[in-house]
């Protein structure tokens, strides 16, 4: 190793890589032979129904482009989690909630957590729902939100799950884009101590007719003691679960079926409905899972991701549930009712492995550090960081002051699409760099690109884009298998693109170093540009807006508008409010936007396309890197833009 790299010595070592050299060795042997490898992981992690014929079906190339993994194999993904973990672990906790006050915290075993799945399951028969459904799942983080999701998979039906914090516009968008026919909801969620209604923002997402004739069914869970009307065709969940009973059998799944859809966005349109196969993806969660935290029989495994999110499906749900893990659920926030909330309930619960966001840690930072003497930490084995990258110092402060420097630290790298992690150091085994997530995980060839698309070899730094597939990979978006292949696969012809600059040193880690689309990362949570500008302009006092994101303390990075007005409008800080309230209306709360600069004209080029290289330099103040603007329709656009913006610094 050239670089300055830690090693944590491990008080117990790993039984499956258990040095360098082996992860290696492995790697190379797993990227020599995808079939065997992957097809041996399968055989010995799974539980199948029907054995597969065909390890790996894969091609990248426009003329026959699909993603097939398994192929002629059956599985359920219930049975995966539940069924099969019965005869040794009937007793042990599947899941720990921990509600937003502190008082609050519930668990389930295995055996409860297998009943409740299968009444529910049962209550969607009822209504009449069958394999290949769509159902919406928009819940609080609550116990009954992973038996939902289990409910979904043990008959087959595809789960669309929504974050809580999204918009009515955003579940009818999402409702009519995937056909879904069912809604699971609650009436209301917490978080941060306030009260989210979630059930009337579905009554008004039903204000959409597209979104009101698809739905047969709303179920609702009781989640409060408010008062809460029930309409036509909305049921409560405990009256259905009545006449339900907790037998269920499981459904055969084929590998590549569809599993779930879950929404992300890109750089241009609406968000598109990723989908993810069945076998391929549950195997890839699981196979991640236990090599990026050491997974451990006794482990208490708690990743605070929102199930809304991948995160929360692949490593608080399928993830540690595949693997018989007993994983942590919260439904608060890091600092409600203070900063000392992770690392107490880390103390409760005995959690060994943490996984969080770093935007979460910064807020943390900014907090000073009276709020660590009232816990000890010492359960903690192996911490994990996803979502953005890591600086350095972020980086320093959470090994040290969180994990005493004895635990290793898992800068996970990976997207919505991929299923599961991609870049990771496999904890005890690879020497750590503070703000690297070091080196791709055996059976995944990753390269560096050019502009051109030619592959960087060495130290270099590029696009990130991987050569082949992994099990974990995303099949299509959701009824539009040629916007799957334009998005990803056309900007370089045979390589998936991931959208990400980064940097690999001379041991080959990489370091991640932001998207290089026009995605945005609030908070770790992603946004298109495109969808955050198109709600500006629905408010109608906008004839046009761009929006580019800027380097933000806490959220890593944050919104900037530019916005033109129609004529005769006025900019007044009383219409800046209106066009927040409208973007929050069309997406959520997350898509706030920090700063809106009101600006009479935007550059473009001459053949009218906006600028917004320009933009991002002006937002981030960064005037001596402006670069060329000789291409403008009109530069004199450029100096009034700079002379009016607002320092975000
Ligand atoms: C984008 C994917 C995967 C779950 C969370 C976000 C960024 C993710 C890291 C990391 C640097 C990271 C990338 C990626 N990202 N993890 N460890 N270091 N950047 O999923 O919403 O699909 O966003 O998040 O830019 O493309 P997502």
């Amino acid at each position: 190793m050239k670089q300055n790299t830690i090693v944590v010595n491990p008080s117990s070592t790993r039984t499956d890589v258990q040095s360098f050299a082996q992860y290696q060795s492995l790697y190379q042997q797993s990227i020599s032979d995808k079939e065997t490898f992957w097809g041996e992981l399968a055989q010995s992690t799974l539980q199948w129904i029907t054995p597969f014929s065909n390890v790996k079906d894969t091609s990248y190339q426009k003329n026959d482009f699909h993603i097939r993994w398994f192929v002629g194999g059956e599985i359920n993904v219930s049975v995966n989690c539940l069924d099969r973990h019965l005869a040794k672990r009937a007793n042990q906790t599947a899941i720990v909630w921990i509600g937003d006050d502190p008082q609050d915290s519930k668990s389930v075993t295995y055996a409860e957590l297998h009943e409740r799945v299968c009444r529910f399951a049962n209550v969607l028969i009822q209504l009449g729902y069958t394999k290949g459904d769509r159902i919406i799942i928009y819940l609080p983080m609550i116990i009954d939100a992973a038996v939902a999701m289990l409910a979904c998979a043990r008959i087959g039906v595809i789960h669309s799950v929504v974050f809580g914090g999204f918009s009515p516009d955003a579940i009818s968008n999402r409702i009519v884009d995937c056909g879904a026919t069912g809604i699971i909801t609650a009436d209301f969620g917490k978080r941060g101590g306030k009260k989210i209604p979630l059930k009337s923002n579905v009554d008004q997402a039903f204000l959409d007719k597209n979104c009101c004739a698809l739905i047969k069914h709303t179920i609702v869970i009781r989640n409060s003691t408010d008062p809460t009307p029930l309409y036509h065709n909305q049921h409560w969940y405990h009256d259905l679960a009545a006449h339900a009973t907790s037998h269920c059998p499981a459904v055969p799944v084929k590998s590549d079926d569809p599993f779930f859809i879950l929404y992300t966005s890109g750089s241009t349109g609406k968000p598109k409905g990723v989908v993810h196969g069945t076998a391929g993806y549950l195997l890839y969660a699981s196979y991640t899972h236990k090599l990026c935290f050491n997974l451990q029989e006794g482990d208490i495994h708690w990743c605070t991701a929102d199930v809304g999110w991948i995160t929360g499906h692949s490593y608080v749900v399928y993830g540690p549930l595949a693997n018989g893990t007993t994983t942590v659920m919260f439904e608060g926030i890091p600092n409600y009712p203070d900063s000392s909330r992770f690392w107490k309930e880390c103390d409760k619960h005995n959690v060994s492995i943490f996984y969080t966001a770093p935007t979460a840690l910064r807020a943390l930072i900014r907090d000073g550090s009276d709020y660590l003497k009232t816990s000890k930490r010492n359960s903690l084995k192996v911490l994990g960081v996803v979502g953005e990258p890591t600086n350095p110092e972020v980086w320093k402060w959470y090994f040290e002051q969180i994990g005493h420097s004895k635990c290793p630290i898992s800068d996970t790298w990976w997207q919505t699409e991929t299923g599961g992690v991609l870049v990771s150091p496999i904890p005890f085994t690879t020497p750590l760099l503070p703000g690297s997530a070091t080196l791709p995980l055996p059976g995944i060839e990753l390269a560096l690109v050019n502009e051109q698309g030619q592959e960087l070899q060495g130290a270099s730094s590029g696009h990130l884009v991987a050569k082949d597939s992994w099990p974990g990979q995303m099949q299509t978006v959701w009824g539009d298998h040629q916007r799957f292949y334009e998005t990803y696969f056309s900007t370089y012809p045979g390589y998936y693109f991931t959208g990400d600059g980064a940097m690999r040193n001379e041991d080959g880690y990489y370091t991640l170093t932001g998207r290089v689309d026009d995605v945005l990362n609030i908070s770790g949570h992603r946004l298109g540009t495109a969808e955050v500008e198109s709600a500006l302009v629905a408010h109608n006092a906008v004839a046009e807006a761009a929006v580019v994101g800027f380097s933000h303390a806490i959220k890593g990075e944050a919104i900037y508008a530019f916005v033109t007005l129609k004529g005769g409008v006025l900019g007044t800080e009383d219409l800046k409010n209106q066009l927040n309230d409208t973007v929050i209306e069309k997406i959520g709360k997350i898509a706030r936007v920090d700063i809106i600069q009101f600006s009479p004209a935007l550059p473009k080029t001459r053949s009218g396309k906006i600028m917004r290289r320009i933009l991002r330099k002006i937002a981030n103040n960064e005037l001596d890197s402006l670069g060329d603007i000789s291409t403008l329709a009109d530069s004199t656009v450029v100096k009034d833009l700079i002379e009016s913006r607002i320092l975000t610094t």
